[in-house]
Order: structure tokens, then C-alpha cells, then sequence
């Protein structure tokens, strides 16, 4: 299986994906990243695939003053790898319904937070500021709405008094990469429906 991997930031779900694959090998762990795409220059996450030697690509927003164009232009990118699976990885743009109409239905996102709780793009804030006991990580399919699509898996992170936003998205992301590597794997290599809000994994 092919995957592209969608970037916008220090890129750790992404190297936890090149090393799993690294250790196991392509064919027991089922899939490839192929290709890596940013919504910006200059992250680590692009540095990352770099030093891996994978081709990468940048669809920036402010390139297109259209957006629905920056949509096209992204799914275009993407489509050039030809992927089995496109897997947002801490990518912190919302794609539209060209990018959904093309990769829809195998598009897979990681939000640190449990879903349907604190969405958006401060859900360790928003988690912490509300006082929660425990929150975590969310792997599920993009639709349409935000961080809305249907839930694949779940890890869960106990809140500690003393956390400040970094210190608790940093013990998440401890889960939230393995969660992932997981999930990825599992896509690929098993297969899967999805049935309304359920996930089925053969
Ligand atoms: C991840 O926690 C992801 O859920 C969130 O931003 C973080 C990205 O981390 N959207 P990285 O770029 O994979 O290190």
C-alpha cells in the first residue's frame, strides 16, 4: 500500500511511521510512505522526509487566492503518488470537498484530543483549560466537518495537576504515535468498510 503523509509541523507521527516501516519492512508492515506534503516551508517534518529521501511537495494557502484552488492544487499533489492511504499527521489545514470528492473514505487524521471532545486546532488547550480528568488521541477518517469524520481507534491520557499545554500534548503524542503506527498498519494490511459512524477492520 501506498501512502502519502500530510505535514505541517515537527513531523514525530510522520518519523514514527518511516521507522516502524524502517524496522519491519515494507511488505509485514503493508504499506509505504511514498511521498510527503506541507502546507508550509521550512518544518521539520519536510527535513524529515529529507533525510528519508522521499520526494515532498508544499500547497501553500496564501499561493492560491482562491481556496477552493489551493483544495484542487493539494489534491492534485497528492493524486501525482498515486496513494492507497493519505494520512494527515498533524497537517493543520482543513481540505474541502475536491481534495474529499478524490481521497475521501481513505484519508486518515490524528487529533490529540478525544473526539467528539475539544476538536479544532487547540484540543490539548482546550482539554486542560476545561479542567479534564483524562483526554488523548483520536485516529479517524476525514469528512467533511472538523475533526467530525468516523472514529478508528482511541488512546486515552490521564491529565496530571502540574501539566502546562506542552508538557501534556508531549505525554500524548507518546500515545498518539504508536496509536497511529498501529492503526496505519492495520488499514493497510486488512483492509476495511465503513459503516456510518463505524469503522469495520477486516
Ligand atoms: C499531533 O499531536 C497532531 O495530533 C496535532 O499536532 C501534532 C503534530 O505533531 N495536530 P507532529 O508534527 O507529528 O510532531
Amino acid at each position: 500500500r501506498r501512502l502519502v503523509v500530510l505535514v505541517s509541523g515537527s513531523g514525530t507521527n510522520l518519523q514514527a511511521l518511516l521507522d516502524e516501516i524502517a524496522a519491519t519492512g515494507t511488505e509485514a508492515y503493508g504499506a509505504e510512505v511514498v511521498a510527503v506534503g506541507a502546507d508550509r516551508e521550512g518544518i521539520e517534518g519536510l527535513a524529515r522526509a529529507e533525510r528519508a529521501g522521499l520526494p515532498t511537495f508544499v500547497c501553500k494557502v496564501k499561493d492560491h487566492p482562491v481556496r477552493e484552488e489551493w483544495d484542487a492544487a493539494l489534491a492534485e499533489a497528492v493524486a501525482a503518488y498515486e496513494p492507497d492511504l493519505v494520512v494527515s499527521a498533524g497537517f493543520m489545514k482543513i481540505v474541502g470537498k475536491e481534495f474529499l470528492a478524490r481521497f475521501g473514505g481513505r484519508f486518515v487524521n490524528t487529533h490529540p484530543a478525544l473526539l467528539p471532545s475539544f476538536p479544532g486546532a487547540h484540543g490539548v488547550r482546550d482539554a486542560l483549560a476545561y479542567g479534564a480528568k483524562v483526554t488523548g488521541c483520536t485516529v479517524h477518517f476525514v469528512d467533511d466537518g472538523v475533526d467530525t469524520g468516523p472514529i478508528i481507534a482511541q488512546g486515552v491520557v490521564e491529565v496530571r495537576d502540574e501539566d502546562d499545554e506542552s508538557a501534556l500534548h508531549e505525554r500524548i503524542k507518546e500515545v498518539e504515535r504508536k496509536l497511529l503506527v498501529e492503526v496505519v498498519g492495520r488499514l493497510a494490511r486488512n483492509g476495511y468498510r465503513i459503516e456510518g459512524r463505524k469503522v469495520v477492520i477486516q
